[in-house]
């Protein structure tokens, strides 16, 4: 598995596994967890969760499939805003930890900023690194000017990555935000880099698929991993999509395959606001 460098110098895979929408009541909980084991196992094992999703039902689903198997995994998962204060967050960790089946989060993220001052959330977040309940932190929906704010707070700098919505149908990041995180050192995580599955249908990346005997989504993901400093984490339960999504790290995609992605969803020519899922 190819290697993204986080500031803090550890290495984490290129390409991980997002959960939103597992872990729901009603949903098929075997299969979800036979994907998270197949995600693994295939070199997949940045695990990207959160508490809002299924309301803790992702988190547990995890815990179950990683059971016996926490060493080999890199645990993503996000806290609320409105639990992100001083006295909520130890709480929610701890929750977070419990259905997890672990005493450690490797990477905690504000899932999205709310009015809280980013100082409270940073100092939060350090109490609870130097307690060993999580190993790293960063943020997630963050724009240009918050990075600005977050890196004048005790604590912002320390921030591991940004998770925000990137994929060719998605581009707004790149005017601003991806040059700023660039300069300072701080890897994009992608999410939705399929765009919720929109783009397996798109005719331009199935265009390009066919010249690299590849499908329309697997060149989406390869457009994501171009970069050396992107994480990208598209979630997939379905095995045939497990498979297809490693397979797309081999994807190297021409200049003329760039060319024409850039004609059909043009890169931003001015700043837009952050846009979320
Ligand atoms: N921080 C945030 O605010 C935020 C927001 C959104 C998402 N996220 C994270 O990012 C992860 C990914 O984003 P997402 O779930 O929104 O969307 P996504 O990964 O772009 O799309 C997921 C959908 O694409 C399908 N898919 C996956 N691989 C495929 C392939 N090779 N061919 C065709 N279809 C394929 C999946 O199908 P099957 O499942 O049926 O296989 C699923 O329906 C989330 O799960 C979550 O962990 C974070």
């Amino acid at each position: 598995m190819r290697t993204v460098q986080l500031p803090c110098g550890e290495k984490v895979p290129a390409l991980g596994l997002g959960t939103w929408k597992m872990g729901e009541r009603g949903g098929d909980k075997s299969k979800e967890i036979t994907a998270v084991r197949t995600a693994i196992d295939l070199g997949m094992t940045l695990i990207d969760t959160a508490e809002m999703y299924a309301e803790g039902g992702s988190e547990k689903m995890i815990g179950e499939a990683i059971a016996g198997r926490r060493n080999e995994v890199f645990l993503v998962s996000k806290i609320y805003p409105h639990n992100a204060g001083k006295a909520n967050t130890p709480v929610a960790c701890e929750r977070s930890l419990k259905r997890l089946g672990t005493d450690r989060i490797d990477l905690y993220l504000l899932h999205w900023r709310d009015r809280k001052p980013l100082a409270e959330t940073m100092e939060a977040f350090q109490k609870l690194k130097a307690e060993g309940k999580i190993r790293h932190y960063g943020v997630s929906n963050l724009d240009t000017d918050d990075m600005e704010e977050l890196w004048g707070v005790a604590g912002g700098p320390l921030t591991q990555v940004n998770q925000v919505y990137y994929n060719p149908a998605a581009r707004g990041i790149e005017f601003d935000l991806l040059p700023w995180q660039r300069k300072h050192r701080v890897p994009i995580m992608a999410y939705s880099p399929v765009d919720q599955a929109r783009l397996a249908g798109d005719k331009t990346l199935a265009a390009i698929g066919k010249r690299h005997d590849a499908t329309a989504a697997q060149v989406a993901l390869a457009w994501g991993l171009r970069q050396p400093d992107s994480i990208v984490i598209p979630k997939a339960v379905r095995p045939e999509h497990l498979k297809q999504n490693v397979a797309a790290l081999d994807i190297k995609l021409t200049a003329e395959d760039l060319a024409e992605i850039d004609k059909a969803f043009p890169p931003p020519r001015a700043k837009k606001r952050l846009e979320m899922t």
